[in-house]
C-alpha cells in the first residue's frame, strides 16, 4: 500500500515538472487561451516584460532589436516562430522561451501589427 502511495507521488512530480518546464503546445493552448485583439497583445507584452529587451510603442529597453513597425518589414511566419520559441531561429539568443500558447502569439501579432515604423533619429 505505502509503495502506491510512493509511486503516486513520484509519477505526479514527473507530470508536474513536464507540464512546467516542457509544455507540450496542446497543454499550453489549454491553458493560457486569450482573445486574439491588439488589447490583449498589449496586455501579454507587460505580463511577459517584453520592454526589459525590447522598445515597444517606443519605450523600453534595447538589449534586442525594436519591435516598432516590424512587421512592415519583417515575415510574419518568422516573427511567429520567434514567438513561440527564439531558439529554433537562434540558437543562442538571450530571448526566453516565454511558452506562449498559439492566441497569446496571435494576440501579440494583432497588437505589433497596430505599431507604426518609428522615424530613425
Ligand atoms: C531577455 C531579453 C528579451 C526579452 C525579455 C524578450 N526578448 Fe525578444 N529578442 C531579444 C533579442 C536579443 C532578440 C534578437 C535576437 C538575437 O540577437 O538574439 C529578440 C528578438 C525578438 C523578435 C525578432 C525580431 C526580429 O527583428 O527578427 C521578436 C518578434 C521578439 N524578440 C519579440 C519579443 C516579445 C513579444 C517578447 C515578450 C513576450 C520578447 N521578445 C522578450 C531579447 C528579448
Amino acid at each position: 500500500m505505502r509503495r502506491w502511495i510512493f509511486i503516486g507521488i513520484i509519477a505526479l512530480l514527473i507530470i508536474i515538472i513536464w507540464l512546467r518546464f516542457f509544455p507540450p503546445r496542446a497543454w499550453l493552448n489549454l491553458t493560457k487561451q486569450v482573445e486574439i485583439s491588439p488589447a490583449s497583445g498589449a496586455a501579454l507584452v507587460e505580463k511577459y516584460d517584453c520592454r526589459n529587451c525590447h522598445r515597444i510603442d517606443g519605450e523600453g529597453a534595447l538589449v534586442g532589436p525594436q519591435l516598432d513597425g516590424i512587421l512592415e518589414y519583417k515575415d510574419p511566419e518568422i516573427i511567429r516562430l520567434w514567438l513561440h520559441n527564439p531558439r529554433v531561429i537562434k540558437g543562442n539568443t538571450p530571448m526566453p522561451n516565454f511558452h506562449l500558447s498559439d492566441t497569446e502569439v496571435e494576440a501579440i501579432m494583432a497588437y505589433l501589427e497596430t505599431l507604426p515604423k518609428l522615424k530613425a533619429n
